[in-house]
């Protein structure tokens, strides 16, 4: 007979590549704490039930005590051939209390064990993934405020627009953040029910206490059904729309900043200590984090199509095929959590350099659409204003000269009603100012949302 926990019906032992290739604990071993503390709820709800004698539940608590133990310590070998987390932890606690050990396992199965422990692993990082995207968003809204009047060219197409505020454009980042943590808490909502008692597919044949055990592990309640609680994924696959949607951002984020951050643009400086240098060429300064960060996206995408395709198909309830769910997002949070903290502490050491944003923000002709409104304040048809003012783009193209800087004569020719006064006020500051309503450009509208920001922290 195979010394194997589920060896009973077997003759022969497993083939030893087999063995290998079937293991999880170098990828569910990191779950060690969240088992540990599912089978001291469980024994001490079959204690409570009658199911297991009082005596043999405290042996078990504290066997599980000491295994905790072993392993925080570094004591505890995990071996391949006792397959995953589970069964590792379970053969040591009999090793250690002897047949208290063996009857840990009434009224259960490594099916609702998997599912449960993932989901209290699951709630952890989720919550560390949501403090790390606040604070991502507080270092955001601190950039704002310093720079809520520093202007900048605004794009579209990646054409000069129309000048922003630097403040202004951060603070499209800290929305896309919010939507993230709504989405995180969400998936972390729906995914607080517990599993355990579904045992392998059916339910158990013991009076157990679901209700108890949910609470005593903190979930909101037992799921209702036992077959979808051995072979829901959905949580999973939630965290990792969320966790994609969030790399997204951070991708687009950094392609920005890999841009600004070129000799061509010229707009910033990240700090020493977040990029490095070539081996070949004595001048350059790369801004590998956020080029690494963007490259992230690539697997945290993948790690959800993964999920999604595992998924796809299998029938009801537990297949192995779902061992293959926890590599890829453990992998993915780890990867995000990593650049949202690499984001957070890189952006307070950027430097800006105004000057140079100014500059840019005024060229390009990015002034053209206020000239055009300032037509319209004085009776010109949008349409015919738009007109004049792309004559006079094209005029300024081939004189080289800026809009404002355009002779009263060339205006005249061009359309009477464009006059010299309403060059005059075409400053990139007066550009941005008066984009002063709710969403705006404005400096005085970035200052609000910082403060509303601000005060939405404080409050929670
Ligand atoms: N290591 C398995 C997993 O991660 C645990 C559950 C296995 N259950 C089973 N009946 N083989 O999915």
């Amino acid at each position: 007979m195979s010394e194997k926990p589920w060896g009973g019906r077997f003759s022969a032992p497993t083939d030893e590549f087999v063995e290998a290739f079937n293991a999880s604990t170098h990828v569910d071993a990191r779950m060690y704490r969240e088992d540990i503390e599912g089978s001291r709820a469980h024994a001490r709800m079959l204690g409570r039930q009658g199911i297991l004698s009082h005596a043999d539940v405290q042996t078990i608590l504290r066997g599980l005590d000491e295994v905790e133990q072993e392993i925080e310590a570094g004591d505890f070998t995990f071996s391949i051939a006792l397959e995953d987390v589970h069964m590792n932890i379970e053969a040591r606690l009999t090793a250690k209390i002897g047949d208290a050990g063996k009857r840990l396992h009434t009224a259960r199965s490594r099916n609702d064990q998997v599912a449960t422990d993932t989901r209290l692993y699951l709630r952890r990082r989720c919550d560390d993934v949501l403090a790390r995207l606040q604070t991502l968003q507080q270092v955001l809204v601190t950039q704002a405020k310093a720079h809520a009047d520093t202007v900048m060219p605004g794009f579209t197409h990646l054409q000069s627009a129309q000048p922003v505020t630097l403040g202004h454009h951060l603070l499209a980042y800290v929305e896309m953040l919010e939507r993230d943590r709504g989405r995180f808490a969400d998936a972390r909502q729906r995914m607080n029910r517990c599993p355990l008692g579904a045992a392998a597919l059916a339910g158990s044949t013991f009076p157990i206490d679901r209700e108890w055990t949910a609470r005593e592990l903190g979930f909101d309640g037992p799921t209702a059904n036992s077959l979808d609680s051995v072979s829901d994924r959905d949580f999973i696959m939630e965290l990792l729309s969320a966790a994609a949607i969030t790399a997204v951002h951070l991708s687009r984020f950094s392609e920005e900043l890999i841009n600004w951050m070129s000799a061509q643009f010229a707009f910033i400086d990240l700090p020493d200590a977040f990029c490095t240098g070539s081996s070949i060429m004595p001048q350059k300064k790369n801004p590998d984090m956020p080029e690494l960060v963007r490259g992230k996206t690539g697997r945290i995408i993948g790690a959800l199509v993964s999920i999604l395709v595992t998924m796809k198909s299998l029938p009801l309830a537990y297949n192995k095929d779902m061992q293959e769910d926890k590599e890829a997002i453990f992998d993915a949070l780890d990867n995000l959590e990593g650049s949202l903290r690499i984001f957070g502490e890189m952006l307070p050491g950027m430097q800006v350099r105004r000057q140079r944003m100014r500059e840019a923000a005024a060229s390009g002709f990015a002034t053209a659409t206020d000239l055009a409104d300032a037509l319209v304040r004085a009776g010109v048809p949008f349409r015919e204003a738009h007109a004049i003012v792309g004559k006079s783009v094209a005029w300024c193209i081939a004189h080289d000269c800026m809009l404002e800087s355009m002779p009263a004569d060339a205006c005249a020719a061009i359309d009477e009603r464009l006059d010299a006064a309403m060059l005059a006020q075409l400053s990139v500051e007066n550009c941005v100012a008066a984009r002063d309503h709710v969403g705006g450009t404005a400096p005085a509208q970035v200052r609000l949302q910082c403060q509303r920001w601000q005060q939405q922290w404080e409050n929670v």
